[in-house]
């Protein structure tokens, strides 16, 4: 029962509505309840975004909606000697709090100041805060199907789509296996850092006993834009990112890069996508150093503006035709955008959802920082054959990958279903 229902206890709606109303203050349950309600109203009236995707569609929210701020990226392992039965629960439950939290709802149907004999539904930090823009995005791993061991757990293994296998080796991995594969993957994304940590939170709550975290990332400021809407953001490099990359309002690029169409299937991934993830690590204390023209040419774009070095403004067309002074091309042979561009890629293009990280600083006193890469792809084949392509990458001087996993991201959910239930057919 909501809090609506039962006319007591704290609800982010409730708040929500009396913060609207200008009405803080009012009592919700109590003096106490009054007292919590005018603080937290207030300061929901000050920050935050109203904005609320819905949940269920023919795609799931969190790949094509326009890039939030803020991110956190959890990978989950189904534990040992958990059933079928158990990990189709967690679908069900995650789906039901995924529901409520991205419409700025309290995860639990309880009171937060329900029973002083049970831990409260929700854990409270986003109480008061609006929807900002939630989106919640959930995959499968290569080893949901079968496990690292080879063993068929959840009966899933003639299920697998061909295309979702471990990622390859490639040239210049620094991987760690802490922040490698898993069997489940939730993306969460707001434009108010605190809902989206609460929000995985709240489900690493929920799968206690059946998925336990195996790594996770905080990303803040979105390295891409996914909307002609946007600006573009800038990476750690100082660089704009995100002008050449997919938009939402591009429908047949979607249709033919990004969401997996009936003729590929299976049908259970038809509306889906594939997700690849990579945490890289930024050199930014020896970028820094580097000269200005030097950064230029590793990207290939200029830095102030974003444009190509080829000419014109941000958004003109690359070309890697045109030749300088010295009869070199303007746009160098290993420029970043040269060797990521779909003319050398078979006309592949990547919809890349990534976000800065600072997870403080190593050892030897230099910034732990990087870019939290996400692309969406309608085979992760596509990946391969970009990343592979930039094996000879000046930018590579300058980065590190340690961290990759790939998922299946099935199609969205229908009312009243629940997250992969045509997996489970
Ligand atoms: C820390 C690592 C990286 C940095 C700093 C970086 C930076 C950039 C920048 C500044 C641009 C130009 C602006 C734009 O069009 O977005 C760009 C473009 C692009 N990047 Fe990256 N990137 C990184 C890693 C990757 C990786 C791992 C891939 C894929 C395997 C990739 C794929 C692309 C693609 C497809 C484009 C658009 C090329 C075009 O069509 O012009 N990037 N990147």
């Amino acid at each position: 029962m909501t809090d609506d229902e039962s006319g007591r206890g704290l609800s982010r709606r409730g708040l929500l509505g009396l913060a609207g109303a200008g009405a803080a203050g009012l009592a919700l349950g109590g003096a106490g309840g009054a007292a919590v309600a005018a603080g937290i109203a207030g300061a929901a009236a000050a920050n935050g975004t109203s904005t609320v995707y819905p949940f269920h569609g023919e795609h799931q929210a969190g790949i094509s909606t326009p890039a939030q701020d803020r991110l956190h990226f959890a990978v989950f392992d189904v534990d040992a000697g958990a059933s079928r039965d158990d990990l189709i629960q967690l679908l069900k439950d995650w789906t039901a709090a995924a529901r409520r939290m991205t419409a700025g709802d309290e995860v639990g149907g309880g009171a937060v100041d329900g029973s002083p004999l049970a831990p409260p539904d929700d854990t409270g930090e986003a109480l008061g805060l609006p929807a900002s823009g939630l989106t919640l995005t959930f995959g499968f791993g290569p080893t949901l199907f079968t496990s690292a061991e080879g063993d068929d757990r959840f009966g899933l293994a003639d299920r697998r789509p061909p295309e979702l296998e471990a990622l390859p080796r490639f040239r210049g991995d620094a991987l760690v296996p802490q922040l490698t594969g898993g069997d489940l993957c939730i993306q969460a994304c707001a434009d108010d850092p605190q809902v989206a940590v609460h929000a995985i939170r709240n489900l690493s709550r929920i799968a206690f006993g059946t998925a336990s975290l195996r790594w996770s990332q905080l990303g803040f400021g979105r390295t891409s834009s996914t909307s002609t809407s946007q600006a573009t953001p800038r990476n750690l490099f100082g660089f704009k990112d995100g002008t050449a990359n997919v938009k939402a309002e591009e429908q047949s690029a979607l249709a033919e890069n990004v969401w997996v169409g009936a003729k590929q299937g299976p049908e259970w991934m038809v509306g889906g996508s594939y997700l690849v993830a990579r945490k890289i690590r930024m050199v930014i204390e020896s970028w820094d150093r580097t000269r200005l023209e030097e950064q230029e040419r590793v990207i290939g774009r200029s830095k102030g503006e974003g444009a190509p070095l080829s000419g014109g403004t941000e958004f003109t067309e690359p070309d890697f035709t045109r030749k300088g002074a010295t009869d070199a091309p303007l746009i160098d042979r290993d420029a970043h955008v040269r060797l990521a561009h779909p003319d050398v890629n078979d006309g592949i293009r990547l919809l890349r959802r990534g976000y800065n990280y600072v997870d403080g600083n190593d050892s030897l006193g230099r910034l732990d920082a990087g870019l939290f890469f996400l692309s969406y792809q309608s085979d992760p084949a596509h990946f391969v054959t970009v990343q592979r392509s930039l094996a000879s990458d000046a930018l590579n001087e300058y980065l590190k990958h340690v961290g990759s996993a790939v998922f299946a991201i099935p199609a969205g959910v229908a009312e009243g279903a629940w997250i992969g239930r045509e997996l489970f057919g």
